[in-house]
């Protein structure tokens, strides 16, 4: 019998990197922090007959004042990220346990929680004004005017001017993203979950996708959202993380907090010190894909 040969090699990472990932979580948690947290998972089981996808599932979002905060979800296919999104999202009920999103238990989809997908977030048959506008027209029953007028103001904001009147297949992938974030920016979502949002772009465009993000989340927030961001791409969620969660078998193995990008997405990737946080994370999951065949 051929026996399966396993290469473990150690990255070479710096001590200081560890002390560094402890001292931002400890100077995070003394930030003003508001009473009731954003989010809540308690003892959440989900099961999908007698597959027990999600075993116990426990944590608490703090709301951070003043301050919007991006969470990425990393970990090897299968292990329940899009299934914790689905909950969070009230897409699917848990099988027990309780999720809260301010205190109050989540039983089904609301606006403050908006979901990205891949693909096909936006309505084929509006054209981009429409899709932004629709949550506040038909959810919140703002006037039109008012509506179309907080619509032009994230068209702005995500680049989508001259592009008003287009309907989503005559736009470009990332143009279609473009349109699902101003959509949920302008509908005033709290909590933004997106599933490999940017997977289906191309690399360039993920870079420029990527800069955006930060741009509205860390330069310029508009407004305080917590972000969800589920990847398979280790250096995106080290770009855009303030904290990573590594999923295994259903449950948050790890929880790291790390720095915020200071330059674009481009030129951060060149950094030795952003290689080597990718590095400590791809260890990570590489192991984690082990551990999950095993
Ligand atoms: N609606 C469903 N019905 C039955 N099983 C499901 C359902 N949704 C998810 N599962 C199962 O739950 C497990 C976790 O799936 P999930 O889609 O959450 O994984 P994932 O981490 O998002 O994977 P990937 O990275 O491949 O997208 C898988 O075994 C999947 O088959
Ligand atoms: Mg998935």
């Amino acid at each position: 019998m051929k026996t399966k040969t396993i290469i473990d090699i150690e990255p070479v990472i710096d001590a200081s990197i560890f002390d560094r990932l402890q001292r931002l979580d400890k100077e995070r948690l003394s930030e003003s922090i508001r009473d009731v947290s954003i989010l809540e998972a308690v003892n959440v089981v989900k099961s999908f007959g007698s597959n027990k996808v999600i075993p116990d599932l426990n944590f608490k979002i703090h709301d951070i004042q003043g301050k919007s905060e991006v969470i990425c979800m990393l970990g090897p296919s299968g292990c329940g990220k899009s299934t914790i999104l689905n909950l969070i999202a009230g897409l699917i009920q848990p099988t027990s346990g309780t999720l809260l999103y301010q205190g109050k238990q989540i039983d089904g989809p609301g606006i403050e929680r908006g979901m990205i997908f891949q693909k096909y977030s936006s309505f084929p048959f509006l054209n981009v004004l429409d899709n932004i506008a629709y949550p506040l027209i038909k959810i919140k029953k703002i006037k039109k005017k008012e509506a179309y007028e907080q619509a032009y103001y994230w068209i702005e904001k995500l680049y989508l001017k001259g592009a008003e009147y287009k309907y989503p297949k005559q736009l470009s992938g990332g143009m279609q993203q473009r349109v699902a974030i101003a959509r949920t920016l302008c509908s005033k979502a709290k909590i933004i979950l997106m599933d490999e949002p940017f997977g289906a772009l191309d690399r360039k465009i993920r870079w420029e996708m990527q800069d955006l993000m930060a741009e509205l989340l860390f330069f310029n927030p508009g407004e305080e959202v917590t972000v969800f961001i589920v990847t398979h791409d280790i250096p995106e969620a080290v770009f855009l993380g303030d904290r990573i969660w590594t999923i295994h078998k259903g449950g948050i193995f790890s929880s790291d907090t790390i720095e915020r990008p200071i330059a674009d997405s481009r030129s951060t990737h060149m950094q030795h010190q952003f290689n080597e946080l990718v590095s400590f994370f791809n260890e990570k999951i590489f192991n984690l894909e082990l551990k999950a065949k095993s």
